[in-house]
């Protein structure tokens, strides 16, 4: 089973620490000038923030930099260091750029999906593992490249990647 993320996440939680996280986001655009250029910045923040951009953060920034909507989406799905969905205690992030996608990775893909019961872009229902995936991390000559808990794995070995898994999530052999 998996979770995507929902609006009520982030409304949630700001309930619970009874927040001032929207006042710092707000300071942040203000310090840009709520200027459009910024973007990358603020999104940067809003994640250290809340740990994720949900749709309801993507839409606030585009509303305050006064930006479309889809550009705003586009930027923080392109990057593969903005998050959308609440991540696990440990992840994975398959790079699907084209030059890993050649070199075998949506078979990589597949196979975690298979293994830890995750679709990409969720996490597990108990909150473990997430499975992401990226347009490309910027390590196309190590390609099929993967992180997994923040290490860049180059030339990634599906019975490598997937032992590693197993071990992390304590899964039999
Ligand atoms: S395409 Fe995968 S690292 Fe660039």
């Amino acid at each position: 089973m998996t979770t995507p993320a929902t609006n009520t996440d982030v409304d949630r939680s700001a309930r619970v620490a009874g927040d001032n996280r929207r006042k710092i986001l707000e300071a942040t655009m203000k310090r840009f000038q709520y200027q459009g250029d910024a973007l990358i910045e603020v999104l940067h923040k809003a994640q250290e923030l809340y740990g994720f951009l949900s749709p309801e953060l993507l839409s606030e920034v585009a509303q305050r930099l006064r930006l479309p909507p889809s550009r705003v989406y586009g930027v923080a799905t392109f990057y593969h260091f903005f998050s959308l969905a609440p991540q696990g205690e440990h992840t994975c992030t398959i790079c699907l750029g084209t030059a890993c996608y050649v070199r075998g990775a949506s078979l990589l893909l597949h196979e975690l999906e298979a293994l830890s019961g995750v679709k990409a872009g969720h996490t597990s229902a108990d909150g473990r593992f997430s499975l992401l995936t990226a347009r490309c991390l910027g390590a196309c000559g190590i390609a099929p490249a993967a992180v997994l808990d923040g290490e860049v794995i180059g030339h990634a070995d599906r019975s490598d990647l997937t032992a590693r898994i197993r071990a992390l999530l304590g899964h039999e052999e």
